[in-house]
């Protein structure tokens, strides 16, 4: 295998992903575990991701030096190469402009080991504020960038690497071959590690913590809680309580259509709980989108203390956490962006033991897990759907009537994308409500109604995205019928941001 160690660039995880997609396994760890622990580990190689800091910030992150006496080869990404070179002795000074964005890079030599049959120019994308000026005794240049003179450096005595920029995104062009020369002809790590492995192993694990204990699982309609289900049904069979809360704030339909499946299909015990009144009531005149996701993950989490103190000998709850939910509610290292309900919202006195045996996978990881265990594609592929549901989807206080306008909007679009075979093309696509009211005019008269907002994405794991290019006759089919069959609705707009610098939800 091969380790990432995070200094809390936002790409982290993504270096863990292009790595497992090459079969080997990867794992995103602490950047405070020492050299004997690793040592114990026997990784073929480590990685040092990128991280906001400035290596000469008072709270920058370090590494245990004794890292470097290893004989494991090492690539230093962004701040992991600013890091090596402040370790070995070659200089970082913070650079005049900030970079951020695609540059052109001139390979050095056509021999670079990472850089082996790829075009002399190629263009890769930066984003950091320092750079390094002066490499360490023992290292060359590898690669050199109009504002960015040692844009790569190169150490192969010691099998030492540093790229400026960031081969894990997908705007380097030739990331994935750089990362692949690393991983296969200078690491020598081999591509075994399959998801068929990581079913095994997941179920394994799932078995040996959870003994003969009982399992609660929090269906929340999603692909994800879903696969866990299927999971854990498949590890630990009549162990797993699954309660399915209908918090009032799906999708039109959802209910039944995930009842009919995995009760249905897998035979998963479900109870399904109605607490539509519950959550209103908590979440009336809140509109602070915060409080609100709070709120939502509290309650959902209450709703099963109550159900389960209604089971007998429940000692775990699991959830269908991802990577993405864990980098984004804050690593030791990286900012918070949003709280999600999987992961931020738990209340300090929940009394049970946690199963998360998604943490470490993407959506398309967990997509193809799903594949793997039989569901459906109808299920698996499922555009991905917040915990707090609708209720992050009209802005602000949420009312019953904003929440109908949400449902049959994101009816009549998901309809429209799936007559036109766009479903599998974009990633996810739904209606907003923002709140707004603004004046038209329907037959002869004036009207002073909502504006819906549409928002449709592509993106590969939810970490970036960009709007997707629905055809306009789509978009006017969809406009139309929404203004025509949904109550007070006189106006639709299309969100044309991408992530970033806007997120996926509006809220
Ligand atoms: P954002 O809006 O942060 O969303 O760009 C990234 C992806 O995560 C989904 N999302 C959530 N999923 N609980 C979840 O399970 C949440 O609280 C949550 N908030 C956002 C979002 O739909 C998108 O796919």
């Amino acid at each position: 295998k091969i380790i990432v160690l995070d200094f809390g660039s936002q790409y982290n995880q993504l270096i863990t992903r292009r790595i497992r997609e090459f079969g080997i396994y990867s794992e995103l760890l602490s950047h405070n575990l020492t050299a004997a622990e690793i040592k114990k580990m026997a990784p073929k190689g480590i990685i040092f991701s990128g991280g906001p800091n400035s290596v000469y910030d008072e709270n920058a992150f370090h590494v245990d030096p004794e890292i470097f006496e290893l004989g494991i080869p090492v690539l230093g990404i962004c701040y992991g190469m600013q890091l090596m070179a402040n370790e070995l002795n070659g200089k970082v000074e913070s650079a005049n402009n900030k970079e951020y964005g695609k540059a052109d890079i001139h390979v050095a030599s056509a021999d670079e080991p990472m850089f082996k049959g790829l075009p002399a120019t190629q263009t890769v994308w930066m984003s950091h504020g320092d750079l390094v000026t002066s490499v360490p005794e023992g290292f060359r240049i590898a690669a050199t960038s109009a504002n960015c003179p040692i844009s790569a450096m190169s150490n192969d005595e010691k099998k030492f690497y540093g790229l400026q920029f960031h081969p894990e995104v997908r705007n380097t062009e030739h990331g994935n071959d750089i990362l692949r020369h690393f991983a296969f002809d200078i690491c020598k790590a081999r591509d075994n590690w399959s998801m068929d492995d990581f079913i095994d192993m997941q179920i394994d694990k799932i078995r040996e913590t959870v003994g003969d204990k009982k399992v609660l699982l929090g269906l929340s309609g999603g692909v994800d809680s879903s696969v866990v289900g299927v999971l854990l049904h498949k590890a630990i069979g009549t162990q797993l309580t699954s309660i399915f809360v209908d918090h009032g704030l799906l999708r039109k339909g959802e209910v039944e259509q995930v009842m009919a499946s995995l009760e249905g299909k897998f035979g998963l015990n479900i109870i399904q709980v109605d607490a539509k009144k519950r959550f209103m009531d908590k979440l009336a005149g809140v509109s602070d989108p915060e409080k609100k996701r709070k709120i939502i993950g509290n309650e959902f989490i209450r709703v099963f203390d109550d159900e389960a103190a209604k089971l007998d000998g429940i000692d775990y709850l699991a959830q269908g956490t991802l990577y993405t939910d864990v980098i984004e509610s804050g690593t030791d290292t990286a900012q918070t962006i949003k709280s999600h309900h999987n992961v931020g919202g738990l209340p300090e006195d929940v009394q049970f033991q946690l199963i998360e045996p998604l943490r470490t996978l993407f959506k398309d990881e967990v997509r193809e897990l799903g594949e793997r265990l039989g569901m459906s594609s109808d299920l698996v592929w499922r555009q991905p759907f917040p915990g707090p549901g609708l209720g992050i989807r009209v802005i602000g206080e949420i009312t019953e009537e904003k929440l109908k306008i949400v449902r049959d909007s994101d009816l009549i679009l998901r309809e429209e994308i799936a007559n036109h075979g766009l479903d599998r093309e974009i990633w996810q696509y739904f209606t907003v409500l923002p709140g707004i009211r603004s004046v038209g005019v329907m037959g002869d008269g004036r009207t002073y109604d909502y504006t819906v907002g549409i928002r449709a994405v592509t993106s590969i794991d939810g970490m970036t995205a960009d709007f997707a290019k629905i055809p306009w006759d789509v978009l006017q089919a969809i406009s139309v019928r929404i203004v025509n069959e949904v109550d007070h609705v006189n106006r639709i707009v299309y969100d044309i941001t991408s992530k970033p610098p806007a997120t996926i939800e509006w809220e």
